[in-house]
């Protein structure tokens, strides 16, 4: 029986029918890709050589096929179906997209050592045979990675993209600023980077630590992401989470006589922007830089945990005293919000933001609830678009298990079961409150994982099953926790450290 009779494919198809026998990919193979599908060969092609240095060849005759085919419109932007024979392998999709995502499937078909980075001279290089119609269930299925409180290089990135991918998630939203440090540069505000983006020491370990990106590594970013399908998300957070941009420039907070350093606590601080024309000036040249460098529909511009005491303690920031006499109430972060996403809007780009209750934003936002489940269910009922993030099944920085050899996290425990079980559009919701759910996303908050290796111990296996409640209409635990076992093997090639579910306590 050949090692591939069982498919376990992650996240799982729609539809698989299993055929006899195998496809062999060898040094002759070649590839057609037919109009408009030669940037999905060229992903094979770039994703096989580290491992097989198959050379794949375009050829007219080539046994490997792609093609575009209205013919499988029914399956949305992003579906495709895939026949694998003894004779040959055909992959075919109504969009590019579709293309992509099927790339990702004919890689875990084959042995997992084709994923590794150096070569397995000495394998064979099989697909089984079979029949797969897919397509996913959401349209948003991403991961937000924290880049602010722990730096993480330009080449990290790409990689993380590459792993996001590997299990059809199609978003890497990247949190570019914080308390903690700023990442993005601005040339209009060299100092958010040079002082933003360094800080005297972490929660973590205690030792000082700095980074930021330059234009050219982010466009590359973009790029190298696009080839791969996945859209990259930028996050600009105001008016809260603000200090590492208030310790470059403190005339934008509101005690613009006080020296603050970029931040090295962990939690909600109470240094926020000033309400005022300079800090929405600052928000919109900002986010003209921004959508330079991210050509992506969606910025996201935070919002979350912005305490008003500096607010209130300020009069002066408050405009002229209203009637009576009395001084206006100070102001409320949804209004900020709304002046700055006005600007964003006019830029031709649509507004994310956090949302605590599911009512403090403006309309315009399509809003990530990452409190109570229910909050999205909400906003979702007074007409809001909803991309699924609550804490208790998507915060991949909890520890996954009460175990207390696990690395340090967040208070409490998210473990395997917890993301698989979370359905991002729950059953009992109503029609017009589930049809508007983007989808989900996973959040990968940073304070306490340094490296890419604490990164990625703490996204995988979680980050699959995410993958899998975002791309399956299908739930199985069992045959998940089956299929993760293989998986794991492939994993293992790509140098990811994954924690084994079999420590899981069985449900
Ligand atoms: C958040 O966890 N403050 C979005």
């Amino acid at each position: 029986m050949s090692r591939h009779t069982a498919i376990a494919l992650v996240p799982r198809p729609d539809s698989v029918t299993p055929l006899p026998g195998h496809f062999t990919l060898d040094a002759l193979t070649g590839v057609r890709a037919g109009p408009g599908a030669d940037a999905a060969a060229d992903l094979l092609r770039e994703a096989l050589a580290p491992a097989t240095g198959l050379p794949l060849p375009p050829r007219s005759d080539g046994r490997v096929v792609f093609l575009l085919d209205p013919a499988l419109g029914g399956l949305g932007a992003e579906g495709y179906g895939l026949t694998v024979s003894t004779e040959a392998v055909v992959l075919r999709a109504a969009r590019p997209e579709g293309l992509l995502r099927g790339v990702q499937t004919l890689r875990q078909l084959l042995p997992a050592e084709a994923l590794a980075g150096s070569t397995h001279r000495g394998s064979a290089w099989t697909l089984p045979c079979l029949r797969i119609t897919d397509r996913p269930r959401f349209a948003w299925r991403g991961a937000m990675l924290d880049v602010a409180r722990h730096f993480q290089p330009a080449a990290y990135v790409s990689r993380f993209v590459d792993l996001l991918a590997l299990h059809k998630l199609n978003v890497l939203h990247l949190h570019l600023t914080d308390d903690q440090g700023w990442r993005m540069p601005v040339a209009a505000y060299p100092r958010l980077t040079e002082v933003g983006g360094r800080r005297a020491e972490s929660a973590a370990d205690g030792l000082s630590h700095a980074g930021a990106y330059t234009r050219a590594e982010l466009a590359d970013l973009v790029a190298y992401a696009a080839r791969r399908g996945v859209a990259v998300v930028p996050e600009i957070e105001m008016p809260g989470h603000a200090r590492a941009a208030l310790a470059a420039y403190p005339h934008l907070g509101n005690r613009p006589g006080t020296r603050l350093e970029t931040w090295t606590r962990w939690g909600v601080c109470e240094n926020v922007f000033g309400v005022h024309d300079e800090v929405l000036d600052f928000c919109r040249t900002v986010l003209d830089e921004v959508t330079d460098v991210f050509p992506a529909p969606y910025v996201h511009l935070g919002g979350d945990e912005c305490p008003r005491t500096e607010w209130e303690a300020c009069p002066a920031r408050r405009g002229p005293a209203g009637a009576g006499g009395r001084a206006r109430p100070a102001p409320r972060p949804g209004r900020f919000m709304r002046t700055v996403s006005a600007h964003l809007t006019s830029l031709g780009r649509r507004p994310l933001g956090w949302t605590e209750t599911g009512t403090e934003l403006p309309a315009a936002f399509t809003v990530l609830p990452w409190r109570d489940p229910e909050h999205g269910r909400g906003a979702a009922l007074r007409g809001h678009d909803v991309i699924m993030a609550p804490f208790r099944s998507t915060y991949l920085d909890y520890p996954q298990s009460a175990d207390p050899g696990e690395p340090r996290g967040q208070d409490g425990v998210l473990d395997l079961r917890g993301v698989y079980d979370n359905d991002p559009a729950p059953a009992h919701w109503e029609p017009e409150a589930a049809g508007r759910v983007l989808g989900t996303q996973a959040q990968l908050w940073t304070e306490y994982a340094r490296t890419p290796a604490e990164l990625e111990y703490l996204a995988f296996p979680r980050l699959c099953a995410l993958a899998e409640t975002a791309w399956s209409a299908h739930r199985d635990w069992p045959a998940f926790l089956h299929r993760l076992d293989r998986h794991r093997t492939r994993l293992a090639a790509l140098g990811v450290r994954s924690r084994s579910p079999h420590t899981v306590p069985a449900p």
